[in-house]
Formats: structure tokens, sequence, C-alpha cells
């Protein structure tokens, strides 16, 4: 929805209400608090009085299932847990508000930020899907129909450097320039979320010859970023469990000796990190959507040793919850990265946004906030060249462009440095729902040094210095991409390997390193999250689609 709408339709309600009151003899008694537009999208407060007609009854909650499954499952995905940033309605704010301002919402729509109107379907269609939506709070239930992706998988070939998983293929090399981006909406906006499968026997993540993947660990809930302790000890943020666990250890076939949670009750972990540096750190920091915590922390501890101290607030709501965490090699600052709360809202307008798309900076007790650059989207993965202190993130670009816009990237990251984000977009290209906004930054806006696919969800960033590996991967990073909804068939679903040739930099080029998680027929069992570098050497590999942990060994020819 437009502010224009919201305007326009308070000032028609605030109308007719001073007409009535002045009917009434009543204009000093505005009832104005009945005009504040609620948390819920400021939705009109009228709305949420109004009543579902079918609440609870089982005919329209199966209609309204049926409707999902055919409008909204492409986009909220089959169980509508949501993907990047579409917000999940199976649980999170549509849980909470009232019907009526559900149904006002998806009558209402808000098409700057990807959610279309649904004013054409009739009404009683609208409270089906809304009395639906209400029963998925209280049990996982059966999932909706996905869409036939059939057609999808027939598409013609991309047209290269851009690619999707049918070509993914580990060892390929690819590279994507500024001159290769089309035009916006030269092609459509795709609704393209994963139908999850649970693996099947035959299906494995596939890595270049000389590798060797193994299974680490599973059965995890929703396991997300992860960071290897001085010590050796691999922290995961279990996101969905609300925890932090610990792993030690590795046995002959390449599985944690023990396995114990470190920290739980909080509220969506995801960045971790230890300080001081060297080998006796005494917290773990971890960003937990609205807040940096840190833990007392002794080396080897299993348990963390106190309750958390609270240093630190972060800004939280709407999409793009994960807040990863690193120290500079100094130690002086702390990084926290915090990605928008919407698509491409401006934050000259919408308050909401304010200090997101952002890689804050903070003293290490969590003083002295302040920007460090502006303009990331959503910068997902922090990591920190081990060798020159220099700073690099991994960033999810915006959505509704078409499939081919906008390439997700990795990049280092200048102090004060301006990304793009929402006016601009890989320099100076200026994103069509902002025409005309912001001129002064178009030179400003940096062009980050390594493109990825558009829609691939780039989400951790780690650098190998392991010993396991041939040499030539010694200073390189490894990515992983989780795949997304916006594009019409899937990229992404895998690790890549950026190579900075011995020389710390980026030559735009990465490459294809863990694929096979996408089904031939266009369904994903896998999607990989976390990666980090084991004390031994190998590569692990955290996969919330499968909810395991993958491990990559070098066992040579
Ligand atoms: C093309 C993709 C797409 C489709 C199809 C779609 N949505 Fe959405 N929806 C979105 C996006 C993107 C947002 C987030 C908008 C924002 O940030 O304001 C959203 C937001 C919402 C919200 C608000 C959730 C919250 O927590 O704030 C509701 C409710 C919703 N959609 C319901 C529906 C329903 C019901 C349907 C089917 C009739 C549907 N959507 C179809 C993309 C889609």
């Amino acid at each position: 929805m437009t502010d224009r709408t919201i305007a326009g339709f308070s000032r028609i309600l605030a109308q007719t209400v001073v007409a009535a009151c002045a009917f009434a003899g009543l204009v000093t008694a505005l009832p104005s608090r009945a005009q504040a537009p609620t948390g819920f999208h400021q939705a009109p407060a009228t709305t949420a009085q109004l009543a579902n007609p079918y609440r609870g009854q089982s005919a329209a909650i199966a209609a309204g299932g049926a409707l999902y499954a055919e409008h909204c499952a492409a986009c909220h995905g089959r169980n509508a847990e949501g993907s990047g940033n579409i917000p999940p309605l199976a649980h999170g704010a549509v849980q909470q508000a009232a019907e009526g301002e559900v149904f006002w919402f998806i009558g209402t729509g808000d098409a700057a930020n990807g959610m279309p109107s649904w004013a054409a379907l009739p009404q009683p269609q609208r409270w089906q899907i809304v009395s639906y939506l209400k029963t998925l709070n209280a049990a996982p239930s059966a999932s909706a129909p996905g869409p036939d992706t059939a057609a999808a998988i027939a598409a013609p070939p991309p047209p290269p450097p851009f690619t999707d998983f049918r070509y993914e293929a580990p060892g390929t090399v690819r590279k994507i320039s500024v001159a290769d981006l089309p035009a916006p909406y030269a092609s459509a906006s795709a609704g393209n979320a994963p139908q999850l499968v649970p693996r099947p026997d035959d299906a494995w993540p596939q890595a270049p010859a000389g590798f060797k993947v193994g299974l680490y660990a599973q059965g995890l809930r929703v396991p997300r970023a992860m960071r290897v302790a001085p010590n050796g000890d691999v922290f995961l943020a279990e996101s969905g469990a609300g925890r932090i666990r610990v792993f030690r250890g590795m046995t002959a076939d390449g599985k944690p000796q023990r396995s114990e949670i470190f920290a739980e009750h909080l509220k969506q972990p995801y960045g971790i990190a230890f300080y001081p540096a060297g080998p006796n750190p005494q917290w773990v920091y971890v960003g937990d959507t609205d807040a940096i915590l840190r833990f007392p922390y002794r080396s080897g501890d299993f348990q963390a040793a106190g309750a958390p101290e609270h240093i630190a607030d972060l800004p939280a709501g709407g999409g793009h919850w994960t807040r990863d965490l690193q120290f500079s090699l100094d130690g002086k600052t702390l990084y926290a990265a915090v990605g928008s709360g919407s698509n491409v809202d401006d934050p000259d307008t919408k308050p909401a946004e304010k200090d997101r798309a952002d890689i804050l900076a903070f003293d290490p007790d969590g003083s002295r906030r302040r920007v460090y650059a502006y303009g990331i989207r959503n910068p997902s993965g922090l990591a920190i060249d081990p060798r020159s202190g220099q700073l690099w993130c991994t960033v999810n670009e915006r959505d509704g462009l078409g499939d081919n816009l906008v390439p997700d990237y990795i990049t280092t990251v200048r102090e004060g440095g301006f990304y793009g984000w929402p006016w601009w977009y890989i320099g100076a290209h200026q994103d069509p729902r902002h025409a005309g906004k912001h001129p002064e930054l178009k030179d400003r806006a940096i062009v980050p040094d390594v493109l990825l696919q558009p829609h691939n969800a780039s989400l951790q960033l780690a650098f190998y210095e392991g010993n396991r590996f041939p040499q030539e991967y010694r200073g390189d990073m490894f990515a992983t991409e989780h795949g997304s909804w916006n594009k019409s068939v899937r990229a992404g679903y895998e690790v890549i390997r950026v190579p900075l040739h011995q020389t710390g930099k980026a030559s735009g080029e990465y490459a294809d390193f863990l694929t096979g998680f996408v089904l031939p027929d266009g369904r994903a069992w896998g999607r990989p999250v976390g990666v980090t570098v084991a004390p031994d050497g190998s590569l692990l590999v955290s996969d919330d689609g499968s909810n395991s942990i993958w491990r990559v060994d070098y066992v040579g020819k």
C-alpha cells in the first residue's frame, strides 16, 4: 500500500467522522482514537472490528486452503513459512493481528513491496483465506499443493552469464559484469517459493572431483549461521529453536563426538562472535534479531556460564531478521549487519527503515552505535579477511524487477560507503520505483566486487585458511546461496567459492562448489545457510531445508 492510499483512506474516514459528529453536534469530541492506525500495516483501526462471517467453519477453511494454494503459496510458501522478505503467514504478525486487519491488508496489498492487492477476489473468498490462515498457528498443517513447476523446468536456458539450478555444476566458473544487466521488468517478477521435499535416498550434495561429502549432523531445528571457537568447538545458531548449539570433536567418519545446547530461550539467534580475540575469549556475542547479547564464556564451556548481558538494541520487525556479527581484527569495533524491513521502502518516508539496510558499528561493550556503511539491502553475512583485516559482506539484493535483476553480491565494505538501496542499484542504475530521487547519490553508489546470480539469496561467508584442501583454496572465500522465490526457474541452492588468487582481491569471478540440492523436477530438498571451516580443515555447511549439516572433505584424486 502506498502512503497516498493510507492518507486518502484516513482522509475520507476523517471527513465521514467529522460530518457525523457535526450532525450530532459533537465536533469537539472527535473520536480520534478510532482512526489511529494499528501496528498491522497501518490498517485503519475500524478494520479490527470487522467480523469474519466464516470464522472456524470447516468448509470455509478447506476452501480458503485451496485458494491459498492457488494464489498465495507461490510467494508465501506452501506452508506459509515465508522466505527472505516475504513474511511468514503461519506465525508472526498475521497470527497476532485481528482477522479484519488481515482481511483488509489482503484486499489492499503493498504493491511497492511486492504484495499484490487481492481486491479482485470476491470478499467471501478473502474471508475464507483468513479463516484458513488463522488455523495455521495451532499445529503444522498439511502442506498446500504447490504451483506447477513443470513449465518452468522446460523453460529455455537463461541468457548467459545468468544461469539457474539446471546448469549448476561443481567447478563451473562464472562472472557477471555490469554490462550484462538487463533493463528492469525485462521479464516478469516471479512467484516461485521452494517446494521443499524430504531428501530422496539417492540425492546427495555434489562437490568437485577429489572432494567427498558426508553428513555431519541431522535432525536440527532450522540450523543457520555457524562459527568456530578458538578451541575448535563449532557453534551453531539453531534459529528455529531459539538456541545456540555446540559441537565438539570429529569422529573417524566425520561426525561430532559431542553436541550440547550452549544457550536457549533466544528469539531468533543468528550471528555469533567470540571476544576478545586469542585463545581465551571472555564472551560469546549473539545477534538475536532485535538485540546484541553476550554470554560469559570460558574456552571449553558447553553451557553458557550465566544469563546473557543485553548490550545493544537493534532495529527489527518486517522482513530480514538475520543479524550477523564480526569484530575488527584490532578488536576495537563490533560490526552488526541489519537488513531492510521491506523490499524497497524509501527510508526518507518510512521511519521503520531507519538504521536498516546498513552495517552498524559499535564499541565492543555495545556503546557508540554508528552507521558504518549503508544502502546495503540485506547484508546477511559478514567476514573479516584474517590476513588483511578487510571487512566483506554478502548481500541479498531487491526483488520485483524480473528474473535477472538485481544481482546479489559479495563485496569489500568501505567505511561510509553507500551501496545504492533503495534508490540505486549496482552503481548508477536507478530503481524505477524511485525514479528521480536522490540524483546526488548516483555517482556515490558503489559497484560491488563480485556480482552473483540475481535472487540466489547469498547468506554466510567464510574465509578458507585450513590446510586440508589443495593449496590454491587458501585465502579464498566460500558463501552459501539459499535460493529465493523471485525467479521463475530457481537459482542458488548451492555453495560457491570466490577465488581471491592469493591477492586478497576478487576478480569478479565465482565458481559453483557444492550443488545438487534441487531435484531435476525443480523441487528443492536442501537450502545451504551457514558455512565455516572445521578445525581439521574440512568445510561445514548447514542446510535448513533438510535440517542437517554437511561436511566437505578433500580426499584427493
Ligand atoms: C508475488 C508474491 C506474493 C503473492 C502472490 C502474495 N503475496 Fe502476500 N506478501 C508478499 C510480500 C512481498 C509481502 C511483504 C509486503 C511488505 O513488506 O509490506 C506480503 C505480505 C503479506 C501479508 C502481511 C504479512 C505480515 O506479516 O506483515 C499478508 C497477510 C499477505 N501477504 C497475504 C497474502 C495472501 C492471502 C495472498 C494470496 C491471496 C498473498 N499474500 C499473495 C508477496 C506476495
